[in-house]
């Protein structure tokens, strides 16, 4: 799929790799999600694509998250674009499936807990699940979703098995998706790229 590069080392990490991927689905004025803010990257690279006018949606349970997010949005001047919610994924469609229902250009998910912090607060295999169900009505045609699981932490194995599991029930009349493994790594994460296949006129 286009936005996929493999270069003559090899792959890109695999948080550049799927903003790779993302990157030519948002437009200023576009609408994104950041499913587990962390310390705020992807939010900022999903802002700085939809800003001006657009916005981001942010989701994290850590209160954490979300001050290391706007410290890192406020010095870009992209704090306006960006509404933070503290609480979790799962609420993703409670939240913006009124408004924004098939509206969304982009949502990333970069699963599991966040570095240097409290590995107890990770991702769960049923709130993902229900996040992901979401973002099958939230995301516009043509529009990309990014999950990136890993399986080296308890509990990681089966929320990666659940995400491939999910990702294989989906109507390959709608959506196609590719997965990258690096080869090195003993327990490989995983970068799930998926497109919602824009509607056939
Ligand atoms: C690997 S980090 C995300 C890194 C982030 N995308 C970045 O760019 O820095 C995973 C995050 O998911 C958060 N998290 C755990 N359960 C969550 C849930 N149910 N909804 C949203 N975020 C959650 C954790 O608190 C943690 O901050």
């Amino acid at each position: 799929m286009k936005g996929i590069e493999r270069t003559e080392t090899g792959y890109q990490p695999l948080t550049a790799l799927a903003q790779g991927f993302i990157a030519p689905a948002l437009t200023p004025g576009g609408f994104a999600v950041d499913a587990t803010l962390g310390n705020g990257q992807d939010c900022l690279f999903l802002a700085q694509g939809v800003a001006p006018n657009g916005l981001v949606f942010g989701f994290d349970i850590q209160v954490g998250a979300i001050d290391l997010t706007r410290q890192r949005l406020g010095p870009a001047g992209l704090e306006s674009f960006v509404r933070l919610f503290h609480e979790g994924h799962e609420r993703m469609g409670e939240r913006l499936a009124g408004r924004y229902l098939g509206r969304i250009q982009a949502i990333m998910f970069n699963l599991g807990y966040l570095p240097g912090g409290d590995k107890g607060l990770v991702t769960r295999s049923d709130t993902t699940r229900q996040a992901l169900d979401a973002c099958d009505i939230l995301l516009k045609p043509g529009g990309r979703l990014s999950i990136l699981a890993y399986t080296g932490h308890p509990g990681g194995d089966c929320e990666a098995d659940l995400v491939e599991k999910w990702l294989n029930g989906l109507d390959p009349a709608r959506w196609r998706h590719e997965t990258i493994r690096p080869e090195s790594a003993r327990r490989p994460p995983r970068l799930h790229c998926c497109e919602r296949i824009r509607d056939r006129i």
